[in-house]
């Protein structure tokens, strides 16, 4: 049987402490005016001391879980997408699969970086398609508050902590929505150009310096990319399904500047009220922020079933990617 994956569920998970520009402003040279204007950034969501990205990781699956009606027990594979995992080595999905009480099927992270999620569920993707896995756990999940110079203005400002999950199920590839159109996940894209690893990085790692380091950014040059490259892979994804803008319900896009979300919009000539952005609130979580942010529009009922909803996200690498589905 030919098969498709289908997400079932979703869920999501913000640590409770909440750090205002204007609290920024306090310890590095920087302005609450010059944050939002440059960057649609208002607040950011910081974890707390002993609370680590498979916690946070651990309170979206559940959540995703409950969404999808499912048992952790139905879960054959967790994938699980961070740059800030607990530690160098296991990987963090299989402090989530413990958690979750679970010792068979298999879990491991995939790093690349902002990108994580979209790489994780094209990952499911295939496992599903090649029908080797029913339920899969496709999670984002970052602490990237730890890898922070917090003396840094130009990159401090930026990020946030945060986790998000979906279940994904294979289904029959002849499953439709109400409408009768195909339902689930139509494509996946994926992109990596390492000729610009220096553009987006840390400044440490286990087999060069022995640290963890800290994100270090050419940030106009990451900019200009962005904007390139998330246009060209959405008319990719587009054009792989004979899909035109204009009949997208929703891009949930990643979450790294507001000025990049909207001129997507424009170059794609989709309305900016066509895009889920929760900068405002979550500032850029890295491989958290698309599955944050589809929670929350599937929760506040803006993704509907039928609707056509498209990802994409650009990171350090540089990676990027988008993925089509129908919800
Ligand atoms: N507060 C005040 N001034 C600041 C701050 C700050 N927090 N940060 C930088 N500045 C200053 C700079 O020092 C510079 O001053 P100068 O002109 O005197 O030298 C000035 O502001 C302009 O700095 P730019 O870096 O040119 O500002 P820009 O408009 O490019 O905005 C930003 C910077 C927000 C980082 C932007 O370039 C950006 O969003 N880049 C892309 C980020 C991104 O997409 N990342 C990808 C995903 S992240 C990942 O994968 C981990």
């Amino acid at each position: 049987m030919t098969l498709r994956s289908v997400i079932v569920g979703c869920g999501s998970y913000l640590p409770e402490r909440v750090v205002t520009n204007a609290e920024l402003a306090r310890r590095v040279d920087t302005t609450d005016e010059w944050i939002v204007e440059r960057t649609g950034i208002r607040q950011r969501h910081v974890a707390a001391e002993g609370e680590f990205t498979s916690h946070l990781a651990i309170n979206a699956a559940r959540k995703a879980l409950a969404h999808a009606g499912i048992d952790a027990t139905d879960i054959d594979a967790i994938i699980l997408a961070t740059t800030t995992p607990d530690q160098t080595f296991p990987a963090t999905a299989t402090r989530v699969q413990a958690a979750l009480g679970l010792s068979g099927g298999f879990a491991f992270d995939v790093q690349a970086v902002c990108s994580g999620f979209i790489y994780a569920l094209a990952v499911a993707d295939n496992f599903i398609r090649a029908g080797q896995v029913r339920h899969v756990l496709v999670i984002g999940a970052e602490t990237f508050s730890r890898i922070l110079d917090w003396n840094d203005r130009s990159t401090c400002v930026l990020f946030g902590d945060g986790a998000g999950a979906v279940v994904v199920r294979a289904m029959p590839d002849t499953t439709q929505t109400a409408e009768g159109r195909p339902r689930g996940i139509l494509s996946t894209h994926l992109h990596s150009d390492g000729r610009f690893t220096d553009l987006l990085r840390v400044d440490g790692g286990p087999s060069t310096t022995g640290s963890t380091g800290h994100v270090r950014m050419e940030g106009k040059e990451v900019f200009r990319h962005a904007v390139v490259n998330l246009a060209s892979v959405l008319e990719e994804a587009l054009m792989a399904n004979g899909l035109n803008a204009a009949e997208v319900d929703w891009i949930v896009p990643h979450q790294a500047n507001k000025r990049i979300i909207e001129g997507t919009a424009r170059k794609l000539g989709l309305s900016s009220d066509r895009m889920v952005v929760t900068i405002e609130r979550h500032a850029n979580t890295s491989a958290a922020s698309i599955p944050l942010a589809l929670d929350e529009a599937v929760r506040d009922g803006r993704i509907r079933p039928g609707h056509l909803v498209v990802l994409e996200a650009m990171g350090g690498g540089l990676t990027w990617g988008a993925g089509v589905l129908r919800w």
